[in-house]
């Protein structure tokens, strides 16, 4: 069992940012990384279809013999942690914005929240919210058109250039000092949202902290590996291959990516 994958999966590449910081913390852990682009972007599908991938993707894992699953899109684990947690005997790690740690460091008592549309509108979303937000004012913004984009090659484009101005600025005005980003696709475009907001806006997103709960998670449960073989990395793609190895081009550990359909 300890050697067996982590399964990974995200409605599309974005979840590699949660990837890469799993195999660099874990480098003696192998992975498989499913990458659902074919139906991306969740964010702006019903709860009940988000549940339907999930469980979808779940399956095709356990099938592959993973021993732990990190559901690494915030979109599906708003929708749908707990209902695959009760249906299935293995560990799940989800990924949140991480809105706690804005919300207790702000000076200027103000936040931005950039999410997907499935992100915000979950119940687990409003519960974590209104439990550490009560005293501050957050700017919450849906990054619609954001992961189209991602998926479809055009991170860095004239376009992305716009909608990000056009979800940045509003947030500026009302004096943020700390942005959330609540999307696996979004770490990808820290080096553009840098430029937007300035050195007074710090970014934060969750990929550490995910990686560190796997971690915990492993040690718990007795599931680490403990081999010091070359681990082996395994991602699939049920859309453009392409796409995903171009987002991956700067990675310098082994992995293979395959096309798949699911
Ligand atoms: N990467 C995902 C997230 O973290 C999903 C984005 C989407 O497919 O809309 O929310």
């Amino acid at each position: 069992m300890k050697t067996q994958s982590i399964g990974i999966f995200d409605s599309g590449i974005g979840g590699t940012s949660i990837w890469k910081e799993i195999t660099s913390l874990l480098p003696h852990e192998n992975t498989i990384y499913l990458a659902d682009s074919k139906n991306a972007p969740y964010g702006e599908k019903s709860a009940e279809k988000i549940i339907e991938f999930s469980i979808k993707n779940t399956e095709l894992l356990i099938e592959k013999g993973c021993k732990l699953i990190v559901v690494a899109c915030n979109t599906a684990t708003t929708n749908a942690i707990e209902i695959l947690r009760n249906k299935y005997d293995i560990q799940f790690i989800g990924i949140e914005p991480a809105i706690k740690p804005a919300a207790l460091k702000t000076i200027t008592n103000s936040i931005g929240i950039l999410a997907t549309k499935g992100t915000l509108s979950s119940s687990l979303f409003s519960e974590t919210s209104e439990r550490f937000t009560s005293e501050i004012k957050v700017i919450e913004q849906e990054g619609k058109g954001i992961v189209a984009l991602i998926e479809s090659g055009r991170l860095a484009s004239d376009e992305m250039t716009l909608l990000l101005h056009k979800y940045l600025n509003p947030m500026l005005k009302e004096q943020i000092d700390y942005l959330v980003l609540g999307c696996t696709h979004y770490p990808y475009l820290i080096p553009q949202i840098k430029k937007i907001v300035g050195e007074n806006v710090k970014i934060i997103d969750s990929g550490l902290a995910v990686a560190k709960q796997t971690n915990a998670i492993l040690e718990k449960y007795d599931l680490k590996n403990l081999t010091s073989d070359i681990s082996k990395h395994q991602l699939y793609i049920n859309k453009d291959k392409e796409v995903l190895e171009n987002i991956l081009k700067d990675v310098s550990i082994d992995y293979a990516v395959n096309k798949l359909e699911f």
